[in-house]
């Protein structure tokens, strides 16, 4: 596996690979990497030729105040991980090299950003459409694989791809879990013993809602007060928001139907941890 810290590396490296006519396959991330991050690496290895992962805590997707400094990091492990999935490229550029100079330009993707974590961290998508939006400028031509427990940054980054017509095809893969149902995140590293127990309530109220969807209840608001009613059972665990829409646009919705998310937030101590689902399918 090459791992490189300069763009201009990058590009020698991918010229390259695409003059030999070969695919390749891009999974950004801003590392301490876990199996969730591994399942995008391995259906990247699997549908391309090359694999290329980037690594960097992106700056610009942080508000004053939120968790920059502490973020974990361990970029030692991450290598030893990327090597042993067959990664052939790890980009894992220092802050210099991605802004080295103040950055004046900024990616706003409408609508798609106003609820949800757009309304709970007003400034996230922007530094997150513009640092992928970078990212691809550095790639090119690449099939890029982004996970749907990020579900809003999925569909915010797809159709920032469409609008601006990056050479990129974006897919989204689903969400893995541990064996209790929470979502593998890197911040679950925050949680203690307890909270950790305690965050299962997550996904447990999220099956239970997709539950009463598949026998026959469609309204919004009794699956979302039987959600909160269940979250609420657990003290540890603070809701930020709940919310039901339309799958791609976002948009709330009264009635559930096919290609509906139920998506919500919660602060578990330091940890802020997000899940979504889909109600017809259930957490599985
Ligand atoms: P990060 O949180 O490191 O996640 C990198 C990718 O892994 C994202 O596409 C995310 O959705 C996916 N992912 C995280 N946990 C997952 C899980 N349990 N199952 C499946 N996929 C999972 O998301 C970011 O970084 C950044 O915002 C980034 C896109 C890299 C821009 O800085």
């Amino acid at each position: 596996m090459r791992v490189i810290s300069r763009i201009d590396e990058v590009h020698e490296f991918l010229d390259e690979v695409r003059a030999q006519k070969k695919t390749i396959g891009l999974v950004p991330t801003m590392g301490f990497l876990h199996k969730g991050h591994i399942a995008l690496i391995e259906r990247s290895i699997k549908e391309n030729d090359i694999t290329m992962v980037t690594i960097f805590v992106n700056p610009l997707q942080f508000a004053e105040g939120e968790d920059l400094s502490s973020y974990p990091r361990d970029l030692h492990n991450d290598k030893e991980q990327c090597d042993a999935a067959g990664v052939d490229l790890l980009f894992s550029p220092s802050h210099e090299e991605m802004y080295s100079q103040q950055v004046l330009t900024s990616i706003q993707i409408k609508d798609l950003t106003n609820n949800m974590e757009g309304e709970s961290r007003p400034t996230h998508f922007s530094g997150v459409a513009t640092v992928v939006a970078k990212l691809f400028n550095i790639v090119g031509l690449c099939n890029a694989y982004f996970g749907e427990k990020d579900w809003q940054q999925l569909q915010i980054i797809t159709k920032m791809a469409h609008d601006l017509s990056f050479r990129v095809r974006v897919f989204g893969c689903p969400t893995v879990r541990h064996s209790d149902g929470l979502a593998l995140s890197s911040r679950n590293a925050y949680l203690t013993p307890k909270e950790r127990k305690s965050a299962t309530v997550l996904s447990r109220s999220l099956q239970k809602a997709s539950e009463t969807v598949q026998s026959g209840e469609r309204s919004t608001s009794v699956i979302m007060a039987q959600i909160i009613e269940e979250i609420s059972t657990e003290p540890l665990v603070s809701l930020d928001y709940i919310e039901i829409v339309e799958g791609r646009s976002l948009k709330s919705i009264n009635k559930i139907k096919e290609g509906s998310r139920i998506l919500l937030a919660a602060n578990v101590g330091e940890a802020r941890l997000i899940d979504n689902v889909d109600p017809y399918v259930g957490i599985q």
